[in-house]
């Protein structure tokens, strides 16, 4: 009834293990997942395992931070992954100033580069955003596609012009934080069809795990928080989000 709309399978840390992670979501009501990669053999993997597991799809990008080497041949082979069973969007791409490891105007060109693919093929795009609201939102206003907010970390009225845009606000582990005010605040005040739960696993563990290595199992605590601050029950934000999710991965 759950569904952990952005986790890495494909990472270091899950990879090994993933049949026991799927399981274990699996037993802890966690039925449906996407697998998201982040460079061109996290996008692969992504693919691969999706084929492995019945409810595990992938999507396939190359992210902000791995994208300083990216050329026309690796966007080549990219595109090839856009038309494989079980992928079901272009992500995760964007904007990172955090760290300073590639050139914003690098990450930029890199960033429209796969808007303009996901555009090509109708796919939804999972967008990662850090450090670089103004920025991301600029480009996708003018992108003319649809997608996705991974680990949403900005302000409620933010949200509401990337939802005016056509995406949906994904919620990961911060929102169980306890000082996390802005997260709970958009948790409680967005309109629930509005929202998809995620883990972003294996980082990002929720309160009462954090700090351990993050699994889409623990989605729940992610959907019992939002529950929580909008006096629902879990029930109903597992449901409705499950079904945001469908509809938005068209599952
Ligand atoms: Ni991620």
């Amino acid at each position: 009834m759950y569904f952990d709309t952005h986790c890495h399978l494909n990472s270091e840390q899950l990879y090994e293990k993933r049949a026991d992670y799927v399981r274990h979501a699996m037993d802890c009501g966690v039925d449906h997942m996407v697998v998201v990669g982040y460079n061109l053999k996290a996008s692969e993997l992504a693919v691969a395992i999706s084929h492995e597991f019945e409810n595990v799809y992938a999507a396939v990008g190359i992210g902000p931070e791995d994208c300083l080497d990216t050329d026309a041949e690796e966007l080549a082979k990219l595109e090839a992954l856009l038309t494989k069973p079980k992928v079901v969007a272009l992500g995760e791409i964007g904007l990172d100033y955090h760290w300073d490891t590639v050139p914003p105007q690098k990450q930029k060109a890199i960033f429209r580069a796969q808007l303009e693919l996901a555009k090509k093929y109708q796919q939804i795009v999972v967008i990662h955003c850090r450090d670089a609201m103004q920025d991301t939102y600029e480009i996708l206003a003018g992108a003319g596609v649809k997608g996705i907010m991974h680990c949403y970390g900005g302000s409620v009225e933010m949200a509401q012009r990337f939802i005016k845009l056509g995406f949906k606000i994904s919620l990961a582990g911060p929102v169980t934080f306890k000082n996390a005010r802005i997260p709970k605040e958009v948790a409680a005040k967005l309109d629930l069809k509005d929202l998809l739960i995620e883990t972003d696993a294996p980082y990002l563990a929720p309160t009462p795990l954090r700090g351990k290595i993050n699994e889409p199992a623990n989605v729940v605590y992610t959907a019992s928080e939002i529950a929580r601050l909008r006096g629902v029950s879990v029930e109903e934000v597992a449901r409705q989000t499950t079904e945001n999710a469908m509809k938005v991965f068209r599952i």
